[in-house]
């Protein structure tokens, strides 16, 4: 498929649960984090090219406070901030580009303030490409 959604309540957690009481989640659901520095969602994604892919995590942040998060691809850290959405039934996207060799990889998503993470809904590896045609 050309795009692979991730939905958090299928993804590992680590200090978090998963709560369907805000609509318009996609899914069964969405992972409320527990409001303390270190909560995390970790998904196991498989990417079939070698090439940047836009990684676009769907949340919600019902209060006025950024909920910033350290996205580790493999390891490898980069802070992105998680601000607010208006309510907790606003949902927003927030992408982050890297590049990914072909195969599997490992996204956490890791909460940096006392506030914890936002609402996470999914991620969705939104730029995977089919395979090429074999020529004729
Ligand atoms: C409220 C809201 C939760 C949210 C929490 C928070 O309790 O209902 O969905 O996760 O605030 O501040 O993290």
């Amino acid at each position: 498929a050309a795009t692979t959604v991730y939905e958090a309540e299928h993804a590992t957690r680590s200090q978090g649960v998963v709560e369907s009481n805000h609509d318009g989640y996609t899914g069964t659901g969405f992972v409320n984090y527990d409001n303390v520095i270190g909560s995390a969602v970790e998904f196991t994604t498989y990417t079939s090219h070698a090439r940047q892919h836009d990684l676009v995590f769907r949340y919600a942040n019902g209060t006025t406070t950024d909920r910033p998060m350290e996205i580790t691809v493999d390891g490898t850290p980069t802070t992105v901030s998680f601000g607010s959405t208006g309510a907790w039934t606003t949902w927003a996207t927030k992408t982050l580009t890297v590049q990914l060799s072909q195969g599997t990889h490992t996204i956490r998503a890791t909460a940096t303030t006392a506030g914890g993470g936002p609402n996470l809904d999914s991620l969705t590896i939104a730029n995977d490409v089919e395979a090429p045609r074999p020529r004729d």
